[in-house]
């Protein structure tokens, strides 16, 4: 049950050229007797081309390589078969000259003149770079997610990208996990709605639609539960688990008609996800009914003798087919798992039938995206989508939206104009354009990025004395990351941390206000980037204090993706910022100044330490229901901040929750309205969330569960009367009792307000 402010985007979408057509269903009628007739052709081409298809050529169809440079000597043969098998896929190629030059190998050269799938990781933007994820999830604003994922498509498709590895929809509950940037963070509900958007956004209205690419949900499924929240650990879900909270986003996406999905890398329940037949093929296909290409994360064919599963990488292949997958993503350097195949057919390991209908869906979905008809792409045109000055308005409007304002003592913030002549701007990600960006950005592609600094200098001019410290340096990770870009800095002349800091107090001294931008470096986040300390790494959290020390005005800019302790700080303000994008500096001088309200909220509970992790809000009520205090004697274990949790430069009132009728019967709708006014004197948005608590039933459920959300904007003095409905499909769970789905009869405490500790209540019945 979303609302999202599809009225205000139209100007937007306007900007970049996009229309709302896009976001409106076809008419049911038509568009299923069009795309069964599609269908039927499609089916009827892909069979044709089978009949006709090798061993060896069905294999190399399975088989998806990196295509970096230099290319590994071990690549080179299996590369040049290009020429002659074909190949399914290649990933990372961005260079649309090299794009047209190798497609060309494929149609005009190889038997069956197969085109090839270009794939490649579109997270958050190719050139024009949005915020990342879980920020896009802090916006609580489906509308504009689905706009940000849809310019991130144009841009890879002008380069010759068809197939994103994206979007990430786990479920991150543990914040030490470092891939909790690329999710929507640890609610399913909000997952889900960040899952459907960005499938539209991605894919447009259908699969192969001009200007889109498939979108390709990851990593199926479990992989934010890791062990203790370290990457690639084992996970060990319960159905119920694995049904109430880590399946819906899976669910949305498919419903939404993703057209490709990830198998994770990790054992879920012990059997590496790549080679799960019962995650695969009964749960993915027969239970959650997906019908589009399953492949798999990089190299994890290959690993299945690594993870102990399988003898040798012939009985890798032929396994992983056997379970359901459908085309392996190989490691670079590394032999394809799936060059085995042929052998493995000829062995009687693994049936034809399944080969077959692995082949068979990559030749659909490469028919889908017409590239037997338009292989190429045109090169002239490519510079001019990726340059779009209506993209970097789009970013500029996301940057601000997902901004979370998590404290704001005696309304430092904004800033006032007038009063402000003076700014000292500090910190090691001030002046950091990688870290503006944030991970999942490649060199490649040419995005750029305007950093703190940068906007605010434009934005004040000479008005403002700025004045501007790094502070400190941020430290090298004890151990690289898997990306080497990722770890790779200019060479710099070496800091003097303590002169440094010095200096910076003394530029806030003599300041009107100080600006201190601090956080997690953007290789500090992501794949490879769980941590077992939420401080600021470095000497980031000294310089902190020196700043804070002087008395000054202090306002925090936080650049990360996980909760991170701010000590005792007393600055008087903290944005969170996530890693903004392009225009990130931009966005965050308006925040600043007031040309823009912060209305981003968390999506994840702010957990106080990594030792409390996980720690999220959708808890179970224990016999000692306290929920906070005791359950560590040393501490309170209550979040810092909770999730759904943001500030803004107005205040709101919720009041008169009204059910339309108290008592319904379970198969029907739940309809209820609350007022909410806007007391302050600005033009402000705010995301009323609701969330309900089932008091009994064939299982106990989680003390409060979302279940619907808006983001509104409302004028000063305003009041309107909100709507939500609850549906019957909001109200079922999942029961370990009965292995099953249920909708009980029950007693139901509902809350609506502005973040997860909501106080304003009703209750209703569902009676049988
Ligand atoms: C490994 C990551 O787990 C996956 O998410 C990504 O898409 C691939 N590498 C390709 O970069």
């Amino acid at each position: 049950m979303i609302s999202n402010g599809h009225r205000r985007f139209k100007v937007a979408l306007a900007c970049v050229g996009l229309s709302l057509a896009w976001a409106v269903p076809l008419s049911a009628n038509s568009a299923s007797a069009d795309s069964a007739s599609d269908d039927a052709a499609i089916q009827a081409r892909a069979d044709a081309l089978l009949k006709q298809m090798t061993p060896e050529e069905k294999a190399a169809q399975l088989t998806q390589y990196f295509y970096l440079q230099p290319i590994p000597a071990a690549n080179k043969p299996a590369l040049e078969a290009l020429r002659t098998t074909g190949l399914g896929s290649l990933l990372f190629v961005t260079d649309p000259a090299e794009v047209n030059r190798l497609q060309r190998i494929a149609v005009e050269q190889s038997r069956l003149k197969i085109p090839l799938l270009f794939g490649f990781d579109v997270i958050h933007g190719l050139r024009t770079i949005f915020p990342v994820p879980i920020g896009m999830a802090a916006s609580w604003d489906p509308a504009l997610v689905e706009a940000t994922q849809a310019v991130a498509a144009k841009e890879a498709r002008a380069v010759g990208v068809h197939w994103t590895f994206a979007p990430n929809v786990d479920i991150a509950r543990d914040p030490r996990w470092g891939r909790i940037v690329e999710t929507a963070g640890e609610d399913p509900y909000l997952t889900s709605a960040m899952a459907r958007a960005q499938v539209h956004g991605f894919q447009g209205p259908r699969l192969g639609a001009p200007g889109h690419v498939i979108a390709g949900p990851k990593h199926f499924a479990g992989y934010g539960a890791s062990l203790g929240g370290r990457d690639w650990d084992e996970v060990e879900l319960s159905d119920s688990d694995l049904w109430n909270v880590h399946l819906p986003p899976f669910q949305a996406a498919i419903n939404a008609g993703a057209g490709a999905m990830m198998a994770a890398y990790m054992h879920l329940n012990g059997v590496p996800a790549a080679a799960n037949r019962n995650l695969l093929t009964t749960i993915l296909r027969d239970k959650l009914g997906f019908k589009g290409f399953i492949g798999s994360d990089s190299g994890s064919v290959n690993k299945l003798v690594t993870q102990n599963l399988t003898r040798d990488t012939q009985d890798a292949a032929a396994r992983a087919i056997a379970a359901g997958l459908d085309i392996e993503m190989v490691d670079p350097g590394k032999l394809a798992a799936m060059s085995k195949l042929p052998a493995a057919m000829a062995a009687g390991q693994v049936p034809q039938a399944r080969v077959d209908e692995a082949v068979g869906r990559i030749l659909k979905a490469k028919l889908r995206m017409g590239l037997f008809e338009r292989p190429y792409i045109d090169e002239k045109a490519v510079e001019k989508t990726l340059n779009d000055p209506a993209h970097r308005r789009l970013a500029r409007i996301a940057a601000e939206r997902s901004a979370v304002l998590l404290r704001n003592e005696n309304g430092v913030l904004p800033f006032d104009k007038r009063r402000i002549k003076s700014l000292a701007v500090i910190g090691p990600m001030a002046a950091s354009a990688k870290d503006t960006l944030g991970p999942w950005v490649f060199e490649q592609n040419g995005a750029s990025a305007v950093t703190v600094l940068a906007g605010l200098q434009q934005k004040l001019g000479k008005k403002v004395r700025i004045s501007y410290s790094e502070g400190v340096r941020m430290p090298a990770r004890m151990f690289p990351s898997p990306s080497a870009t990722a770890d790779k800095v200019p060479e710099r002349p070496p800091l003097d941390e303590t002169t440094e800091i010095a200096r910076a107090a003394a530029l806030a001294r003599d300041a009107d206000a100080a600006v201190v931008v601090v956080g997690e470096a953007m290789n500090m986040i992501s794949e490879g980037g769980s941590r077992s300390s939420f401080t600021l790494p470095g000497r980031q959290q000294e310089l902190l204090d020196a700043v804070v020390a002087t008395g000054k005005p202090v306002v925090v800019v936080i650049f990360s993706a996980r909760p991170l302790h701010l000590g005792e700080t007393r600055a008087q303000a903290i944005l969170d910022a996530w890693y903004p994008g392009s225009e990130g500096g931009t966005a965050i001088a308006n925040l600043l100044f007031g040309d823009a309200v912060p209305a981003g909220k968390l999506p994840f509970s702010w957990t106080r330490s990594p030792a409390h992790a996980p720690n999220y809000y959708a808890q179970l009520i224990s016999h000692k229901p306290n929920p906070v205090n005791g359950r560590y004697w040393n501490e309170t274990s209550a979040p810092t901040y909770p999730f759904g949790y943001g500030l803004s430069y107005s205040t709101f009132e919720y009041t008169n929750l009204r059910l339309q009728q108290p008592s319904v019967p379970k198969s029907a709708l739940v309809v209820l309205n609350v007022d909410l006014k806007n007391l302050g004197d600005r033009t402000a948005d705010e995301v009323p969330q609701l969330y309900i608590h089932q008091r009994f039933g064939t299982s106990a459920r989680p003390a409060r569960e979302l279940k619907g959300f808006q983001r509104v904007t409302l004028k000063p003095g305003e009041t309107r009367s909100l709507r939500f409905v609850l549906s019957p499909d909001d109200l079922r769970y999942w029961s370990s009792a009965t292995n099953g789905w249920v909708n009980n009869a029950s007693a139901f405490d509902v809350w609506v307000g502005g973040n997860s500790e909501a106080t304003l209540h009703g209750i209703f019945e569902l009676t049988g």
